[in-house]
């Protein structure tokens, strides 16, 4: 597809026709799975020519990428409105590499304290052992707020927003102008957004994708792309990659190229359906309150409707402090078409308590206990259904086992 084409059509039409450059051999309409570590050259001469160009500009080696590798990264780049995505094995590689391209020993990063865990033990563990320290800061935190956050040798600020289980939103251009002219890299994991944030217009160098999630679609396959706006922050993304070897199987690129053809058509109705339960278990007496930006008077909606054109399906509840995380355990058990599990984006539904992940340095206390949901492609009547029952199950109280009664 041309930057004009790109331009001129919506998401959907955009995830049909972008990535397919096989298309017109032998008329398939799906790209070829090119799998493949040497490359064969035509001659010595070739290889010398190719030897003296940069890493990009050449095909030497299969860590390079295949033209499966290729078409993933155009698509994500398009969706993205970047120039350039490099794909990583997964999404946690998707953020652990470009850190490690931006910071070196002595460096200092800083970090929204909602921040995804791995990425938390990446920056106390293995960052830390190199010799580069990080702060971490509330993720509501303000423009003034965070300057005096920022010394010398600060080199990245870091986003997500929202945060993947407490839900903050970022005042991102704001946050991102203060970075810049201190001459910090604004790096952002942009993976609930993925279709309804454009990072780039917002003042993001490098966006960060767990493709894992939404475009994969079918929880079967790792992945993740870190996309840039220009050459400079290409270069930083790219060296990363291949100087730390990320290689993502080609297998897994094919399967996330298939999943973004009906990206646009499941997030459609994933967004509905999550903003009906959503507002749905609003008005339970049980819940406390609910933690989604795209719902009227939620945290954050304010800056999400500013800066976003939608919204994905995951998001949380907090229930009254009345109940324990027992309780909002016992309430999960009863849940039957919910499945227990981590990871979001999939066609199923999941649900997940997240009081314990929660480690926050601002508003550390989100008022209860917390469970986490990502709502999937079943019928929006029959998981409130499941709900009613399982919020039911929780009104009862625990049976008393029998070792108790003997
Ligand atoms: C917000 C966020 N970022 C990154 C990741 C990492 O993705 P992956 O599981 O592909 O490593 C996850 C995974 O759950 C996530 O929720």
């Amino acid at each position: 597809m041309t930057d004009e084409t790109s331009q001129k059509h919506r998401l959907a039409t955009r995830l049909s026709h972008g990535g397919r450059p096989g298309t017109k051999v032998h008329g398939f309409v799906n790209p070829p799975l090119h799998r493949g570590s040497t490359v064969l050259y035509e001659s010595m001469d070739q290889r010398r020519a190719f030897m003296r160009k940069r890493l990009d500009q050449a095909l030497t080696y299969g860590l390079q990428g295949s033209a499966t590798h290729h078409a993933l990264e155009d698509v994500i780049a398009d969706i993205e409105g970047g120039l350039r995505c490099q794909i990583f094995p997964t999404g946690l590689a998707a953020i652990t590499g470009p850190l490690l391209g931006y910071a070196g020993s002595g460096d200092h990063m800083l970090m929204p304290d909602s921040v995804y865990g791995p990425v938390r033990t990446f920056c106390d563990g293995m960052a830390r052992r190199l010799g580069i320290s990080t702060t971490y800061y509330a993720p509501e935190t303000t423009p003034e707020d965070l300057a005096p956050l920022i010394r010398p040798e600060t080199k990245i600020l870091y986003l997500e927003s929202p945060g993947s289980h407490s839900f903050e939103v970022q005042d991102v251009p704001a946050l991102a102008e203060v970075a810049h002219a201190k001459g910090l890299s604004v790096l952002m994991d942009n993976t609930w957004g993925i279709h309804a944030f454009q990072p780039f217009a917002h003042g993001v160098d490098v966006s960060l994708q767990a493709l894992t999630k939404y475009p994969v679609g079918h929880s079967d396959v790792l992945l993740g792309s870190a996309t840039v706006a220009d050459e400079t922050h290409w270069r930083r993304v790219r060296d990363a990659a291949l100087v730390l070897g990320f290689y993502a199987s080609p297998d897994d690129c094919w399967l996330a190229l298939r999943g973004l053809r009906t990206m646009a058509v499941r997030l459609a109705h994933q967004e509905q359906s999550g903003l009906t339960i959503a507002a749905w278990l609003r008005e339970r007496p049980e819940i406390l309150r609910v933690l989604h930006p795209a719902l009227p008077g939620a945290p954050g909606h304010d800056l999400w409707k500013r800066d976003f054109t939608g919204a994905c399906s995951l998001f949380g509840v907090v229930f009254d402090p009345r109940y324990t995380p027992e309780d909002t355990h016992r309430f999960v058990d009863a849940l039957t078409l919910f499945g227990i599990g981590a990871s979001w984006g999939g066609y199923e539904s999941l649900a997940l308590p997240t009081t314990g992940f929660v480690t926050r340095t601002g508003s550390s206390d989100l008022g209860g206990p917390a469970v986490r949901f990502h709502i999937g492609l079943e019928d929006t009547g029959d998981l409130i259904a499941d709900l009613e029952q399982a919020l039911h199950a929780l009104a009862t109280p625990p049976t008393v086992s029998d070792s108790r009664t003997a």
